[in-house]
């Protein structure tokens, strides 16, 4: 090739691209601080707060430790939090009992965040994992082999509106039942939350990505069990059309917020469900998507900073309008107020 090669180009893209300023004209996706909603693991007891193995990080928070993170996240500028319930392993039962105990280590949570912090918005899951012995999200039948879809949704319908009285501003069905969307609705409504939203997790996949969220609400299988598998409830990870299936189903039944989970194994379905309802979309960055970026940059095989972001990026750009994730507060120290 000669030196003095030319194209005749008009066309010449990396225009586009010769300085940072430039680049920052062009910019199709920007994150801050209030795209984020912050996962936090609440245990019983005065605890010091205990960091989860596979989630650097990411600790279990007693209480008053709790309603400091809610401050401090709050003043950072993120809007939401999602509570989880680590219980002590003698509450759990068969049944998940605990679920529908009035003064529950979440609800009393609940409350504690919601009087010092009101502005925050509270959500919380509505599925009966963390308080079963065989960690499933809903009760078993009979035979043991499935969960039973209309008991377990009764039983659910009670934990919404016990939420709902607590003060939650979403409660956020996980457990994939069916017809659990409009029934929560109903429940809610004829007991006076008809304010009390629903973000339905819709697609929410049977992944292998939950490992470290099981390890943090010890959920992952019961001493002498088979290992945990939620395929009759949560979507096959091949099913692109079941997924939106689903979130048009959960939207008319009333959902208010329409989630994807896992969030960057799925930024398709994100954009399907973008694109076929209304309402705002939310995704779950799961622990195991966090884990994997904490694990790799630990062995220095990637950047953490620029892959934290990137991944987070990846996840609004796909089209949802709000991420839960682990990363929230390092995320919005620093991309500071927006
Ligand atoms: C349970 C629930 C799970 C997560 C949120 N709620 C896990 C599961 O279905 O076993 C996963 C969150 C994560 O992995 O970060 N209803």
């Amino acid at each position: 090739m000669p030196a003095n090669f030319k194209l005749d180009l008009t066309q010449r893209p990396r225009r586009l691209r010769r300085s940072a300023n430039l680049r920052t004209l062009v910019e199709e996706t920007v994150l801050r601080p209030a795209d984020f909603i912050a996962p936090l693991f609440v245990v019983e007891g005065k605890a010091r707060p205990e960091e989860i193995k596979s989630m650097p990080g990411v600790f279990r928070l007693n209480l008053t430790d709790l309603v400091k993170e809610c401050r401090a996240l709050h003043q950072l500028g993120v809007p939401a939090v999602a509570l989880f319930p680590k219980l002590d392993p003698k509450l759990k039962d068969h049944e998940g009992t605990q679920a529908l105990n009035e003064e529950s280590l979440i609800l009393r949570a609940v409350r504690a965040v919601k009087k010092a912090v009101p502005e925050l918005v509270i959500l919380t899951d509505v599925a009966l994992d963390p308080y079963t012995t065989h960690g499933h999200d809903g009760v078993l039948t009979p035979a043991m082999d499935d969960v039973e879809n209309d008991r377990t949704v009764g039983i659910l319908t009670k934990m919404a509106v016990l939420q709902a009285r607590a003060g939650v501003d979403f409660v956020a069905p996980s457990d994939m039942m069916d017809g659990r969307v409009g029934a929560i609705r109903r429940a809610l409504d004829g007991a006076g939350y008809s304010g009390t939203g629903i973000m339905a997790y819709s697609a929410k996949f049977n992944s292998g990505y939950y490992g470290p969220f099981r390890d943090a609400v010890g959920s992952a299988q019961a001493a002498g069990t088979r290992l945990l598998s939620k395929a009759t409830y949560q979507l096959n990870p091949a099913n692109r059309r079941e997924a939106i299936a689903e979130a048009l189903l959960d939207e008319a039944e009333g959902a208010d917020i329409i989630m994807v989970k896992p969030a960057g194994l799925y930024l398709d379905i994100i954009r399907d469900v973008r694109e076929v309802t209304r309402k705002p979309v939310a995704a779950y960055q799961i622990s195991g998507e966090y884990a994997q970026i904490h694990a790799a940059a630990r062995l220095g095989w990637l950047d953490y900073a620029r892959c934290r972001h990137e991944s987070l990026l990846a996840i609004k750009r796909a089209g949802a309008d709000m991420i839960l994730t682990y990363f929230a507060k390092e995320m919005a120290k620093e991309l500071g107020r927006r």
